[in-house]
């Protein structure tokens, strides 16, 4: 699925986020930047070792936050580790954290001029956030901040399964049906 936001392209596609030939990978890490399985073990095998080494110099990146290295062996020159939240049952600030992980990744690419990112789905993995509660906080928090003047004119969405591919799609049909009426 595709949208187009102010002239800028929004897509939703299934697959694997390293494969992707954009400017800078989003990566669902952990607040240590520790690497570990799902798309932090992909990127950083894919990667290969110097985005660890930079992980170290960082030392860590909190929760609803992001922080940026080089992209290794990556087609990508930048990987943008974002830290989503934990699902503790939705009570404890998670949606806050997650659509703040999403837009500090957004904000840490356009300091740095780039023009296309691809992001997973934070947090609905290791972290158990449900994806039809992640999906409209992910879809509407890229279209407000790409609407906006930014470097980004490329936002891509890689899904690894059916269902959060689809709840995905239901989010971002349904924020652009409200925006519209
Ligand atoms: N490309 C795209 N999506 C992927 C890939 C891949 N190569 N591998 C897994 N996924 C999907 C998962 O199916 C899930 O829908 O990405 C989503 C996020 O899952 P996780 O990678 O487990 O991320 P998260 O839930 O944010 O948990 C982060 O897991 O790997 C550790 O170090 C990481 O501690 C951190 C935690």
């Amino acid at each position: 699925m595709q949208a187009n936001v102010n002239g800028k392209i929004l897509q939703l596609v299934q697959g694997d986020i390293t494969r992707q030939e954009v400017d800078a990978i989003v990566n669902a890490a952990n607040s240590g930047l520790r690497g570990g399985g799902g798309v932090d073990g992909a990127i950083h095998r894919a990667g290969g070792p110097e985005i660890m080494r930079q992980c170290r110099r960082l030392g860590g990146c909190p929760t609803g936050s992001a922080c940026v290295t080089t992209a290794g062996r990556l087609r990508a020159r930048f990987v943008i580790h974002a830290v989503g939240p934990v699902w503790h049952g939705g009570s404890s600030d998670e949606a806050t954290l997650l659509g703040s992980a999403y837009r500090r990744s957004l904000e840490v690419a356009d300091e740095k001029g780039i023009t296309s990112i691809a992001f997973p789905s934070l947090s609905t993995g290791a972290y158990r956030y449900p994806p039809p509660a992640a999906a409209p906080i992910a879809t509407s928090t890229v279209v407000d901040f790409i609407k906006g003047k930014t470097s980004i004119n490329k936002v891509v969405f890689v899904l690894f399964n059916d269902s959060t591919y689809e709840a995905f799609c239901q989010a971002l049909e349904q924020h652009l049906r409200q925006e519209d009426g």
